[in-house]
């Protein structure tokens, strides 16, 4: 991080409160990779077994990117190499005090073949944005790009030809600096993997349940919930473990202050859905800077707008949602985020309530935003908004 960086810092909250667009459509410019792999592949026979069942987050392709910064000499020239393990000194500082951030976005086939990510300009910002917020090194936007494109064209193999399979790729960058003096790291290094990623419903799509945590809070005001850096992850392991002890598939976090506005859903945005049919509109909780601004769910506001459904931010309490589930007037919830696209929520437990939202199935709102946008993230529609990133 430069010493002049902190000011250029706003809040994702602030920032959407002054009504600025977080992910803006940019002009796209990626830096060059110098390709230094060694030419090692899996062979093609290995490659299909992996391919036909990759499920998600278990095989990873032959490559990977990597570029490192040091205080003295900025970012050094990003590099394709092999998939290797990397070295590590025990010392390093991301172990022991956590400086370490990642991104998740995904790259398709195309029916006509072409290759292409999704958004991968918002994924570089947000990586800046957490990286400030982490008092890290920021990488360039255009060596986010240029490592998004060298990875895909490296392992464009990797990428089934089936709209329903993608390949997930997994940006990050950690403290290397060797030393126990708690402080800002004096060196960092940028790493690019990807993983092969099947259909996230491949039995169709099924409604999950959810427990309301009251015990474990995600991230507090002035925290890091809005960044995507590891140590938030590790913190709401536990409330997982306990919303699976209670029987349900996923936790949903509440505020940290009154514990009673809704924030999000493990790894997923939620949005709410009040009314049905041609009077149906949207309302995702607000940033507050607590949750993470997802990349799905400013693309699932956007989309809902150009098709006429009215969507906004705005405040849930857990009074409000059982009461518009009561009522009628909240018709559909679903989860939203980059591996699952849309996740319909079916019921809601929490330590002395337990209630259905509709009927328990997937709702035609959720529905019908869940095929619109994979119908442009898989490139069968076109695309009005200028998201799909083509790697040629
Ligand atoms: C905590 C959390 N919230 C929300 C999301 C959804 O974000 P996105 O739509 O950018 O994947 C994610 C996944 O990245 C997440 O980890």
């Amino acid at each position: 991080m430069t010493a002049d960086a902190t000011p250029w810092y706003r809040t994702a909250a602030e920032m959407s409160k002054a009504g600025i667009d977080l992910y803006p459509v940019t002009e796209r410019v990626a830096a060059k990779v110098a390709d230094r792999s060694s030419g090692r592949l899996r062979g093609a026979a290995e490659r299909a077994r992996i391919l036909a069942d990759p499920g998600f987050g278990r095989y990873f392709t032959d490559h990977m990117v990597r570029a490192d910064w040091t205080a003295d000499g900025g970012w050094g020239e990003p590099e394709l190499v092999d998939f290797d393990p990397i070295p590590l000194d025990p010392a390093s500082m991301f172990i022991h005090y956590g400086q370490s951030i990642f991104e998740g976005l995904k790259a398709y086939r195309h029916g006509s073949g072409e290759l292409m990510a999704f958004r991968p300009e918002a994924n570089a910002v947000r990586f800046h944005r957490s990286a400030t917020r982490l008092a890290m090194a920021e990488l360039p936007e255009d060596l986010f790009l240029g490592a998004v494109e060298a990875i895909v064209r490296a392992d464009a193999a990797w990428i089934a030809d089936d709209p329903e399979k993608s390949l997930y790729l997994r940006p990050f960058q950690f403290a290397t600096e060797v030393g126990l003096g708690v402080r800002p790291a004096g060196s960092y290094t940028f790493l690019l993997i990807a993983s092969p990623a099947g259909a996230y419903f491949p039995r169709g799509v099924k409604p999950v349940s959810v427990w309301l945590s009251t015990e474990f809070v995600r991230a507090a005001p002035g925290g890091t919930g809005e960044a995507k850096c590891s140590g938030n992850y590790a913190a709401s392991l536990i409330a997982q473990a306990h919303a699976a002890e209670q029987g349900c598939d996923q936790v949903v976090w509440l505020d940290a202050v009154e514990r009673r506005w809704v924030e999000e859903m493990g790894g997923m945005n939620l949005v709410f859905v009040y009314g049905s049919g041609a009077s149906a509109r949207l309302v995702t909780p607000e940033l507050t800077g607590t949750l993470l601004p997802g990349i799905t769910r400013d693309s699932l506001v956007k989309l809902a707008r150009h098709l006429g459904i009215p969507a906004e931010e705005g405040r849930i309490s857990i009074e409000d949602w059982q009461a518009g589930n009561a009522s009628g007037e909240i018709s559909e919830v679903f989860a939203c985020g980059t591996a699952a696209v849309v996740t319909p929520v079916g019921t809601v437990k929490s330590a002395d309530a337990e209630w259905m939202v509709g009927d328990g199935q997937p709702g035609p709102v959720t529905m019908r935003l869940r095929e619109a946008l994979l119908d442009i993230q898989t490139g069968r529609t076109e695309d009005p908004f200028g998201w799909v990133h083509r790697i040629a």
